[in-house]
């Protein structure tokens, strides 16, 4: 029950989210359970008062030159089509200044500010020495340079005429610079200076090219008038040379200086961008929609057209394909196939899943195979386009060989029957020792087999001329052979799905539990196997499934990653340990290693994570153990601190190309 719980609760986030990345976006409310963002420099949530301290939240009566800030987990490209060449966006968020110094003693005083912001990614971490009037959103290099793309709206409580502030209570809009290009005095309900508890509402409009922004105290519902309102257009600016960045990411910046000190809270945001071009009778009149709207059809009829051109010439090139005798792999008939499993029969069934069936073969030669044929309904299956593929995949994998690699041995397709025979692996899957109560793998045997899958996923990420993304690495996928070494089954073919009219033998990729939070709304790349290997280590030391529950009765829905995450980050690994492993004690060095880099492997963020290679080399006895890396900034459990962005020391220092996937 718990488990489809959870099962469904994935979902429904899945669903959130890519709906979000299209057009829309909404809410990351801090005190929700959703993980929506990251923090760097001094940035922390604060389970008392259930809202972020943007600035340190520890006072000791010294004043420090703390900032921080955090952003949306995802970025957004606010470029579009329309006439001002950008999205309009809404946000609203609550927020409170509280003044722990004021004026008076030893020229220390409350200070610096903070400010909502829009930044592109370059820029999306703390920049260095942006404490004081900087506000956390740029430094002096970065002031007044039109390389910073950065649009915020800043809420300034303290009178710095250095950079013509009007009042020590106002709000400014900045663009590229904390020198303000509109202003407005903040007084009365909306008094900075105050301790209030505030919430605003910052509003632009692409078809009036407008800013606006409104306040009120006690109060969620929004102001008719507006405080501040700033007509790009007619100062000159073109914010769209400004967000013109494809990743640009929305957040909130604050400091402290070394004369100043006060706490930046926030306590709850949202947040909406909106691509679709509205119109005004001239611009876009309804002949014009349509004119556009039948020129599209026309096209999308030609370009239909065409494909069913191409299909039908691949559909012939499909079938009298012949792989080259180098890539030894064969192609056997269905009935070849069917005799080696007498029939398909039920009692040589090893698996079934919700695509394929595998079953044992024996072919005439005596040796032992295992057939997977996949279930396809039949008008699928007939389509030209994706046999074409299919054939074009079997060649490039074929080639695959490494000794951590399922190998394939030849495949089949005749009509709608589609085959794939691998060599036999007598000791079946990982998940049916590992989750077995009677299953007795010692450690040196999980290592080993930890050893061979990251062996493997290296060898398919770096060890080829071409990338090969495994995309679904998990127990299931993992296959012993005769003396428990480990052979990843079941990769290259996700490619399939990208390539693809419709789905190949796979709707989803990736299995929920092993899939990398950037899936859910980004693309596949290296790293997202690397999340999945983690988890992976992460089950193979705890004998537990990624989404089983814990055992601590008062923690049921956490997973797996959350569970050994908190025992780690208390210095507690080894109580993660499978109780099953009988040389655990005599072994802790490297289990605690193994654990280490399951959770390196399983941060939020993708750079972060170590490449396949860098996992090989750290899950050598020799290799020295990771420290546990920081908690992330929201995890269902609230009283942990913000991971920090700010880069330094943490990481592998990657290249930050793991995008180029394919
Ligand atoms: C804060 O920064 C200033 C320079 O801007 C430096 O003189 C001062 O020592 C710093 N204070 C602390 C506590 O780091
Ligand atoms: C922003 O809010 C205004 C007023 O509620 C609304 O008219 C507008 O459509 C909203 N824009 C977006 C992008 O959500
Ligand atoms: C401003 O920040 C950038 C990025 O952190 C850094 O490279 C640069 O050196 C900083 N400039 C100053 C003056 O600190
Ligand atoms: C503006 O920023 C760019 C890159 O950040 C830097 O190369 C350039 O020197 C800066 N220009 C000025 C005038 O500081
Ligand atoms: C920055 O951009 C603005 C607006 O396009 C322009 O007026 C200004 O001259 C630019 N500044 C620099 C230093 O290039
Ligand atoms: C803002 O306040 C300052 C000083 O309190 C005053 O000089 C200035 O005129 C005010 N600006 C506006 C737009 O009211
Ligand atoms: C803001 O509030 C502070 C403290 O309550 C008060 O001293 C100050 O005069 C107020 N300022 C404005 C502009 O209302
Ligand atoms: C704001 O709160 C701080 C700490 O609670 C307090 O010392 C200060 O007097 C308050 N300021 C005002 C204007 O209420
Ligand atoms: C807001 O709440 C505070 C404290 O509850 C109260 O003193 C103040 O009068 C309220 N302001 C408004 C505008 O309702
Ligand atoms: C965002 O929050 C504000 C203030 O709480 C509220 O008025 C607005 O309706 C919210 N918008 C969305 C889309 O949740
Ligand atoms: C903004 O400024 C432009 C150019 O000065 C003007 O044409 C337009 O009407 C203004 N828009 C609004 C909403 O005031």
């Amino acid at each position: 029950m718990e488990v489809k719980a959870l099962v469904l609760a994935s979902l429904l986030s899945f669903l959130r989210l890519a709906a979000g990345q299209s057009f829309t976006l909404s809410s990351a409310s801090f005190n929700s359970e959703e993980r929506g963002y990251l923090s760097s420099g001094d940035a922390t949530y604060e389970p008392s008062c259930g809202c972020v301290h943007l600035t340190t939240s520890e006072w000791n009566q010294q004043p420090v030159n703390s900032s921080g800030r955090i952003v949306y987990r995802h970025p957004f490209d606010f470029r579009d089509d329309s006439l001002r060449g950008v999205a309009s966006f809404n946000t609203s968020f609550t927020f409170q200044i509280v003044r722990v110094f004021e004026d008076g003693n030893s020229g220390i005083g409350p200070g610096a500010g903070m400010a909502f912001m829009l930044v592109p990614e370059a820029n999306m971490r703390l920049p260095k020495n942006s404490y004081g009037f900087y506000m956390g959103l740029l430094n002096e290099t970065m002031q007044g340079n039109n390389s910073t793309h950065m649009l915020a709206v800043e809420f300034d409580d303290v009178l710095n005429t250095d950079v013509g502030d009007p009042s020590a209570s106002h709000a400014g809009v900045d663009i590229n610079s904390v020198i303000s290009v509109a202003t407005a005095n903040l007084t009365g309900e909306f008094n900075l200076t105050a301790n209030y508890t505030l919430t605003a509402w910052i509003e632009y409009d692409a078809t009036t090219d407008c800013l606006e922004v409104r306040m009120a105290r006690n109060s969620t519902e929004r102001p008719r008038e507006f405080l501040l309102r700033t007509n790009f257009s007619s100062r000159g600016w073109k914010l769209s040379g400004v967000l013109n960045q494809e990743r640009m990411y929305v957040g909130f910046s604050a400091a402290t200086g070394q004369d100043c000190f006060q706490f930046h809270r926030l306590y709850a945001w949202n947040f909406t961008m909106s691509r679709v071009t509205k119109c005004n009778g001239v611009d876009c009149p309804v002949v014009k929609v349509l004119v556009a709207l039948s020129v599209a059809l026309a096209l999308a009829l030609m370009v239909a057209l065409a494909m069913v051109v191409v299909f039908r010439r691949t559909k012939k090139i499909a079938y009298t394909i012949h792989m080259p005798e180098s890539v030894g792999i064969t192609r056997f008939s269905f009935k070849e196939l069917r005799s080696a499993t007498r029939g398909f029969s039920k009692k040589l069934l090893l698996g079934r899943g919700g695509f394929a069936s595998v079953y044992k073969g024996t072919l005439k030669d005596r040796t032992a195979v295992a057939i997977k044929y996949l279930n396809r309904d039949k008008a699928e299956a007939d389509s030209e386009n994706s046999i074409a593929q299919f054939v074009a995949e079997i060649r490039v994998i074929g080639q695959l060989r490494h000794r951590n690699l399922v190998g394939l041995k030849g495949f089949c397709f005749e009509r709608a029957k589609f085959c794939l025979v691998y060599e036999y692996m007598p000791n079946r899957s990982l998940d049916k020792h590992l989750f077995d109560p009677k299953g007795k793998l010692e450690w040196h045997q999980r290592l080993a087999i930890l050893r061979g899958v990251a062996e493997g996923l290296a060898f398919l990420h770096e060890g080829w001329q071409q990338r090969v993304l495994h995309r679904d690495v998990k127990a299931a996928n993992v296959l012993l052979d005769a003396s428990f070494g480990a052979k990843l089954g079941d990769f290259g073919f996700s490619k399939l799905v990208d390539h693809g009219t419709g789905s190949w033998y796979m709707t989803a990729v990736g299995t929920t539990g092993y899939m990398a939070p950037e899936l859910y709304t980004g693309r596949a790349t290296e790293r997202s196997d690397v999340y999945s290997f983690g988890i992976l280590a992460l089950e193979v030391v705890s004998g537990r499934r990624a989404t089983s529950l814990s055992k601590d009765k008062n923690d049921e829905d956490s997973v797996l990653l959350d569970w050994v995450r908190e025992l780690a980050c208390d210095g507690r690994d080894m109580e993660a340990v499978d109780p099953r492993l009988h040389e655990a004690a005599a072994r802790a060095e490297d289990i605690v290693r193994a654990i280490r880099l399951g959770l390196h492997c399983c941060q939020l963020e993708a750079y972060k994570r170590p490449t396949m290679r860098a996992c090989c080399q750290l899950l050598q006895s020799n290799a020295a153990c990771l420290e546990a890396p920081p908690m992330p900034a929201i995890v269902s459990s609230p009283s942990v601190r913000g991971l920090s962005l700010d880069g330094s020391g943490e990481g592998f220092n990657v290249d930050d190309d793991a995008n180029h996937s394919s």
